[in-house]
């Protein structure tokens, strides 16, 4: 049975989930690759934007960067991480924006939160219809034929009084448009230990499928999934970065 706490009642522990991401190194990283790829605008928009730790380095690059997310609770932090940047609830499948933007980002593999094949081509095309003629809609992704069901992250963290271990993992049954991504969370105070299990449903693709449903309306760039060095997908690993620029209009 799905089930998805992690971003509303369990949304105080998410940035101790993510405490070992380098959100700096992506930011920048995105930001050089915005440089290369895109036009020299500061107008940012953050899909799935969670707490807004991206927002508040594209801010301090001197982006006008705003958020949006499904999940008030999130936004609710990334408000108090970045009070200057404007947040929406909204769904990312179907936004729009009241001023064109340069730069539109998702991070996280949260593209894949636009739940089916048809929700993936909604949210591309409210992409493409925010953004301004030359501008970068970039995003990371996995490819479903290359998903390892035997494989799972962990990672475990004291605070204060609490020892906390998280565990995230990708599973694909090897057929269809749905994949999962299974979190779970630990947490141990005073002996005693609490336990939390996700199942997020999540859109299944392969690279080939996505940039089939990309090229109508991006020049579309697949690159490693290193965002210190920019280099193009060797077509064998199984996470990407997408830079995806708007062509004039679609194809
Ligand atoms: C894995 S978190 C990523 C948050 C942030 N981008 C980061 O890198 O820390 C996924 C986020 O996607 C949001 N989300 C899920 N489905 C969404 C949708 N359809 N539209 C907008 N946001 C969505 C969740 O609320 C959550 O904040």
């Amino acid at each position: 049975m799905p089930s998805s706490y992690l971003y509303t009642d369990l949304s105080a522990y998410y940035d101790l989930m993510c405490a070992d991401i380098n959100y700096h190194a992506q930011s920048y990283g995105v930001r050089r690759l915005h440089q290369l790829f895109g036009n020299e605008g500061n107008a940012h928009l953050d899909l799935a934007c969670g707490t807004g730790p991206h927002v508040r380095y594209f801010i301090d690059f001197g982006y006008q960067s705003s958020g949006l997310d499904i999940n008030q609770p999130m936004l609710e932090q990334a408000k108090t991480r970045c009070p200057e940047a404007q947040f929406t609830l909204g769904d990312m499948c179907d936004f729009q924006v009241d001023e064109p933007l340069d730069l539109i980002t998702c991070f996280l593999y949260s593209i894949h939160y636009s739940a089916t094949i048809e929700q993936l081509k909604q949210c591309i095309v409210s992409a493409h219809r925010a953004l301004k003629p030359g501008g970068v809609f970039c995003f990371n992704s996995v490819d479903k034929t290359k998903i390892d069901n035997t494989l799972a992250e962990r990672h475990d963290l004291t605070r204060e009084d609490s020892f906390f271990t998280f565990r995230s993992a990708w599973h694909y049954c090897g057929d269809g448009e749905q994949q999962s991504l299974k979190l779970s969370i630990t947490k141990t105070t005073d002996g005693i230990t609490q336990s939390w299990d996700d199942e997020h449903p999540m859109v299944a693709v392969s690279f080939e499928d996505l940039a089939s449903l990309l090229q109508p309306y991006f020049d579309v760039h697949i690159l490693e999934h290193d965002y210190e060095k920019i280099m193009p997908w060797d077509k064998s690993s199984g996470n990407a970065i997408f830079v995806c620029v708007k062509t004039l209009t679609p194809g």
